[in-house]
């Protein structure tokens, strides 16, 4: 097949991005395809169109490219392309709607509220400790966790300098304490699957930016060290919220457990349509520990597109 990896952009995450993109690209390569490397700028609708290819494999990351903005213009340019559509993608990449897509349904998710980011330079918006994300970020950008010992995360400057001044508003959610868990997912022939559970030690104690990037920065433990009834309720949570949310392809369902509350203790926080491919990467770490080498997780991302 001919394939365009589309990569890059201008999100917060054009540097995860660049690392996914890089990764598949040459996994696909390994596999015989033919490969358009393609950096998202303005002009993607001609880039696209210009490429011409059988298949786009998405490995944008963030606002724009997570978002459902791309999804929409393949759509109108009737292209086939990886991971979930449109609809999808608008609702998975904001928190918020995430939380009303998917606690009607069940799913345990911490509660929250919207607040303008001015507001909390004024006063606490929930009771401490709590976490301050954008709605609609990855990777841990601008995120903050206060709690009376003080902030983690990026510090609130007072001054609204830094990451806080980019966000009108911020999602305010109580912060679960204890543990750090993740469940990738993947479509089949057979329907979606799950393929695991992995926790994650950060050394900082945070697992922010640079503890996802940064080799040695955190401990990932496959199969996380949980009881059986924790690692099948992530398994069961994260395949219904891809389900719930239509997601195709490869999500990645992100979790916080209280190990002292047992089974109630346990949120999904998020679930991310287009979970990354780079080298310290969740989706790719669970598949190779399921006998699924990264050039076949690859593959099996593109049958599924092409199904
Ligand atoms: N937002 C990053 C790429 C992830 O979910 O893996
Ligand atoms: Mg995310």
């Amino acid at each position: 097949l001919h394939i365009a990896v589309l990569m890059g952009g201008w999100s917060a995450e054009r540097e995860v991005s660049l690392s996914s993109g890089a990764g598949v690209a040459e996994a696909l390569e390994s596999l015989g395809h033919r490969v358009t490397r393609i950096d998202m700028a303005r002009d993607v609708a001609a880039r696209l169109a210009e490429a011409n290819a059988d298949l786009v494999f998405n490995a944008l990351h963030g606002t724009p490219g997570e978002d459902g903005s791309v999804q929409g213009l393949m759509d109108l340019m009737g292209l086939t392309y990886t991971h979930s559509g449109m609809a999808t993608s608008v609702i998975a990449i904001d928190k918020v709607l995430t939380k009303q897509a998917l606690v009607p349904h069940g799913i345990p998710m911490p509660g929250g509220r919207i607040v303008k980011s001015a507001e909390v330079f004024e006063a606490d918006p929930l009771a401490r400790p709590y976490v301050l994300k954008p709605v609609n970020e990855g990777s841990s950008v601008g995120v903050a966790i206060v709690t009376d010992q003080g902030n983690f995360g990026n510090p609130i400057a007072r001054d609204a300098k830094g990451p806080w001044a980019e966000f009108d508003e911020l999602l305010a959610e109580p912060y679960v304490r204890g543990r750090e868990l993740t469940t990738a997912v993947l479509g089949g022939d057979d329907g979606p699957r799950a393929l695991g559970v992995t926790e994650l030690r950060p050394k900082s104690g945070w697992y922010d930016y640079d503890a996802k990037y940064t080799d040695g920065m955190t401990e990932h433990l496959f199969p996380a060290p949980i009881p059986d009834e924790i690692t099948t309720a992530c398994m069961a949570l994260a395949v219904d919220a891809h389900r719930l949310l239509g997601c195709r392809g490869a999500s990645r369902s992100d979790f916080r457990w209280d190990d002292e509350r047992g089974v109630d203790g346990l949120f999904l926080l998020e679930v991310n349509t287009q979970p990354g491919m780079t080298p310290l990467s969740l989706v790719p770490e669970q598949a190779r520990h399921t006998g699924m080498s990264y050039p076949e997780l690859v593959q099996a991302i593109v049958d599924e597109a092409l199904r």
